[in-house]
């Protein structure tokens, strides 16, 4: 979950990028088809090819998305044959049924269905609609294009972007259906392309009559060839190839993808957030790829990031600018270890560190405010242990976020409720903001706000699900709570 929060707040900084909708509101014939549950698979079954944007009315990316889909859906229905864009509106009821078959888990997510929908991939091009429409048109041809020329070379070799060739001397035989295959497989990822003539490919052997499969990237060694025929692994060899050694995090959208692979690896993830302006970036990029290189096929990933497009990232990591340059690692686990203020040649030694065991978590706090004399207790980070754990109190916490309705129409109801206990040594009511603090690991399930939990004096931890009213509160404490226990060292201790 926090990692996917955490991808969602870098994807937005590139999301707001490409999104520039100037498409008038007033045409009257639309042109993306919208299917619902009674129509979608007699639509799709006739199909060969067709893009499916699911959707929800409420979602804002969605309504940007809008006027660009449409603007593009107009572009494609006019190539031969035509090829259609349609949207399902997945918050419909009825739709619902829709959204769970595709998996649907954001607004808005976009698949292409081939072949009358056996084939499902995702959808993984730009939002706007020249980029919609070259994308799309690219995804509905053969999935390797042939190169015959210097100008097809140019047109499918992307020195921004991965792109795999195969070289074979004539396009026939196991090997070569093997390389279709799995451009099929990847195609949504990657160009593919095929030629008998390596003379026409940049970098590398250009004598190779293959079979040889090239791939260029944009980092690291920019090719790699192989030899491999099988279909998985060499699937296998370019999912790895494709992981660069440091991920790349800044405001160009060409990095984009290497981030969210950078995010959906189980490995340990190590960020070094420099200024990208700074006179030092050069031997921070050095360094940092050295130690990335000898990690390399340890269980850490690395990125840099350019402190100007991270805020997201630094107000998810509870960041402050004045530690920049500073590397974070988050474990999978959760657990974050910070070196804040780091130069560029105690960036191996740290890593070193961490590795063996000898740096410790950090934690993301709000200050401890000096004055905590409201009745609703303020709890922060470094607060928590002190406060819930070992208070020896029974508390009823209240998880929030500041920017969040229902949690302010909460606010005044446990005012009263505290109001109510404010003589009652044994009993606490208390709140955090869980956006600006760590929350322990394990403890607590916080997955919308308000969520509420109540601890009793012994220690017993409980989601609280009843009603969120006065009486509600103050009956649930009244039957659960324990008599105070000795306030010290708690036993609950995480
Ligand atoms: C599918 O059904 C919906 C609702 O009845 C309708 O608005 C839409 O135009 C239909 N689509 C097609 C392609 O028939
Ligand atoms: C082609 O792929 C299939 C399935 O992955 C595999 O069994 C076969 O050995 C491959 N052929 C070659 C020549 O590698």
């Amino acid at each position: 979950m926090a990692i996917r929060v955490w991808i969602a707040l870098f994807i937005c900084i590139f999301a707001l990028l490409g999104l520039t909708s100037h498409a008038s509101e007033s045409e009257s014939k639309e042109f993306v088809v919208t299917l619902d549950h009674s129509n979608f698979s007699d639509f799709v079954g006739q199909h060969k090819f067709i893009v499916v944007e699911f959707y929800a009315p409420w979602c804002g990316h969605c309504k940007k998305l809008a006027p660009e889909f449409e603007k593009a859906a107009q572009v494609l229905s006019q190539t031969d044959p035509p090829i259609f864009l349609a949207k399902v509106d997945a918050n419909e009821e009825a739709n619902k049924v829709l959204a769970s078959e595709f998996e649907i888990r954001g607004f808005p997510t976009i698949k292409i269905l081939r072949y009358g929908g056996s084939v499902v991939q995702d959808y993984k091009g730009p939002r706007e609609a020249d980029g919609i429409v070259s994308y799309v048109k690219k995804q509905s041809g053969p999935a390797s294009a042939e190169i015959k020329s210097s100008e097809d070379a140019d047109a499918v070799i992307d020195v921004n972007k991965i792109n795999i060739v195969g070289v074979f001397p004539e396009f026939s035989g196991e090997k070569f259906e093997n390389f279709t295959a799995l451009a099929e497989r990847l195609r949504a990822d990657y160009d593919f392309g095929h030629t008998s003539d390596a003379k026409l490919l940049p970098r590398g052997d250009s004598s190779v009559s293959g079979p040889v499969v090239r791939l260029f990237k944009p980092f690291d060694e920019l090719f790699i060839d192989f030899q491999e025929f099988d279909v998985d692994a060499l699937a296998k060899l370019v999912e790895e190839a494709t992981i660069p050694t440091v991920t790349v995090f800044n405001k160009d959208p060409n990095n984009h993808p290497f981030v969210i692979k950078f995010f959906n690896s189980p490995n340990a993830k190590a960020m070094l957030f420099v200024n990208f302006n700074s006179d030092l970036i050069d031997t921070f990029k050095s360094k940092y790829h050295e130690v990335a290189k000898q990690y390399k096929s340890s269980d850490i990933s690395f990125l840099i990031g350019d402190v100007e497009a991270s805020q997201g990232a630094f107000q998810y990591f509870g960041l402050k600018e004045d530690q920049v340059p500073l590397i974070i690692i988050q474990k999978n686990d959760g657990e974050k270890y910070l070196k804040p203020n780091v130069e560029p040649d105690h960036i191996a030694s740290w890593v070193k560190e961490f590795k063996d065991g000898k740096v410790k978590p950090f934690k993301k706090s709000e200050p401890t405010p000096e004055v905590n004399s409201e009745p609703v207790k303020v709890v922060v980070a470094d607060s928590f242990q002190d406060m819930v754990f070992n208070s020896g109190k029974n508390v009823l916490l209240e998880f929030y976020a500041p920017w969040c309705g229902h949690c302010k129409q909460l606010a005044p109801i446990l005012d009263e409720v505290a109001a109510s206990f404010e003589n009652d040594a044994d009993v606490m009511i208390a709140k955090i903001d869980a956006t600006a603090n760590d929350i322990p690991q394990g403890t607590f399930e916080v997955q919308g706000y308000p969520t509420l939990y109540f601890k009793s004096a012994s220690g017993k931890i409980s989601p609280y699900q009843g009603e969120r009213t006065k009486e509600g509160f103050i009956d649930y404490i009244q039957k659960n709570r324990d008599k105070a226990a000795e306030q010290g060292p708690g036993k609950d201790e995480l």
